[in-house]
């Protein structure tokens, strides 16, 4: 295992409210980071997030609110961290693009390029799409069209500073030819490494005229000119946890990055133009980029700009924060997309949550309040049944599974992590209806009945430990319910929704 994790979200747009696709990157990662705290010391163990709050997105959105940018990024700032906090996302730490720590390493960086050679200035000319903030050339668009989001462009031509992609092209092919696990999942690295070997990048525009857009940070050796926003933001992986030093080294304790978790969205950013400029900064890239695929409603993709959003806030609301983080992580493989629906929330709460998890504790703990009076029945090696050596060998090697999806050098796959617990709690169910135990209570077989009881509780305190990083408030609760030799049952954890009368 690592001996550190330093891990990241991307950092997330001010200019509207979170909605579903922004919890899930950061449910994921908090679940990553909760996962590893205990496995190699918390101290160890460093989760990034925050937000990007430049650029003309945010620009245009504060106008239309009659607000200055910087007002109106501290009134949306507060929705992301109390969405955080709602959803007990335990991150490390914060960084908005527009504190000091990170406007400085962004000016330092721009200095450092530029005396280099590898800024240079430029006229540009060509089609420039708002909502993505995103550059295409003449050859990439037709009717006047984002080639990504198929919004109306603007047509631009201007004095401008270009940062040299162009000239490191062939080194970021060889590395990501060297580094197999550089970008994942593997439909993603095809994707990035066949588009690197089939066009020649063009050099990116990293400015903008202060005519066009004053918000963002001031070029230092262009007064007239602000750095374009993803420039900008990309660095943030740097600035939140080290410093360059006066001959222009970078120092940090965490870097590189372990990993960047991002969406599908935002990969040729950081496939690409991240790691490039790295090079040119004489920088480790990162080890791992994940990007993981969309939650559609209706077939087509969330978001604020089309504004088929959903508030996370609300379904947490209605379900639970840790139905919500669960059904996340669960119902759809980490890298593909899925559908987001109530209904689908409702089902796996049924099932997986009600049905298989729920049931399997109320049972044990009501069986041992009634046949030991809530004492863990003492070991007396009556079990040799094949069924309940299968369950003690699926006890002991859960932990080794989980780890193989969440642990192991660049795994991140959570539902395979959560169908290896499930698989221990169905075979514990099933135990239940084979063995019936009231049988044995009624035969006085009470030796036998204790080891039963006893090897339930056992799955059970290891499936809540394993359940931990996933849904810390239930792990929790079942934790309070077993508790040194005694049980005390607590309240259905789970209790089922009734369809019929729920409002859908
Ligand atoms: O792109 N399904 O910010 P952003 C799954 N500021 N995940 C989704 C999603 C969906 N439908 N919609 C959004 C930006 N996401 C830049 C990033 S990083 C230095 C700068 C998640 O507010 C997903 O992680 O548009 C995606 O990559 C991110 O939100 C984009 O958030
Ligand atoms: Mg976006």
């Amino acid at each position: 295992m690592a001996k550190k994790f330093y891990l990241t979200t991307p950092l997330y747009y001010v200019n509207a409210s979170p909605h579903i696709g922004h919890s899930y990157t950061t449910i994921a990662a908090d679940c990553l980071a909760r996962y590893m705290r205990p496995r190699i010391g918390k101290e160890n163990v460093w989760l990034l997030t925050g937000t990007d709050e430049h650029g003309q997105k945010i620009q245009r959105a504060a106008e239309k609110e009659g607000l200055g940018a910087q007002e109106f990024a501290d009134k949306t700032v507060v929705r992301f961290k109390s969405l955080w906090q709602e959803l007990d996302i335990s991150y490390d730490d914060f960084i908005r693009t527009t504190e000091p720590r990170h406007t400085n390493t962004v000016e330092k960086v721009l200095d450092i390029l530029h005396e280099k050679g590898d800024i240079y200035e430029a006229k540009y000319q060509g089609w420039y799409c708002v909502p993505c903030e995103t550059f295409w050339t003449d050859s990439q668009v037709s009717e006047k069209k984002c080639p990504d989001c198929l919004r109306p462009l603007e047509k631009i031509s201007e004095a401008n500073y270009f940062f040299k992609l162009s000239k490191y092209q062939d080194r970021l092919i060889r590395h990501i030819k060297a580094n197999p696990d550089f970008i994942k999942p593997v439909i993603r690295y095809n994707e990035v490494l066949s588009f690197l070997e089939l066009n020649k990048l063009t050099d990116l525009c990293i400015s903008r005229p202060k005519e066009r857009l004053e918000w963002g940070i001031e070029l230092p050796f262009s007064p007239g000119h602000v750095t374009y926003v993803w420039f900008d933001a990309l660095i943030n992986y740097i600035s939140a946890v080290g410093e360059f030093d006066n001959q222009g080294n970078y120092h940090s304790k965490w870097w590189p990055a372990d990993l960047h978790l991002i969406g599908k969205d935002i990969l040729r950013q950081h496939a690409i133009y991240w790691p490039i400029m790295l090079f040119a900064l004489d920088i480790e890239p990162p080890k791992t980029i994940f990007a993981h695929g969309w939650w559609l409603i209706n077939e087509s993709k969330m978001s604020k700009s089309t504004g088929n959003v959903v508030s996370p806030l609300e379904i947490s609301k209605k379900f639970g924060v840790e139905t919500y983080r669960y059904f996340l992580l669960r119902d759809v493989a980490f890298g593909q997309d899925g559908n987001f629906s109530e209904e689908a929330i409702i089902k796996r709460f049924n099932s997986d949550l009600a049905n298989d998890l729920g049931n399997l504790i109320y049972r044990t703990l009501t069986m041992a309040e009634k046949y030991f009076q809530g004492n863990i029945p003492a070991a007396k090696q009556t079990l040799e049944t094949p069924q309940a050596k299968n369950i003690e060998e699926k006890i002991k090697s859960l932990d080794a599974r989980v780890f193989d999806a969440l642990g192991a050098e660049s795994a991140v796959n959570f539902s395979q992590a959560l169908e290896a617990i499930w698989e221990l709690i169905n075979i514990a169910n099933k135990f239940i209806e084979d063995t019936k135990p009231w049988n044995l209570a009624k035969e006085k077989k009470t030796e036998e009945l204790g080891d039963f009881i006893l090897l339930l509780i056992n799955t059970i305190k290891e499936v809540s430990g394993q359940l931990l990083p996933f849904m810390p408030k239930t792990a929790e609760a079942i934790k309070a319910q077993i508790r040194g030799d005694k049980v005390k049952k607590g309240k259905p954890l789970f209790p089922r929704i009734d369809i019929q009368n729920s409002n859908l």
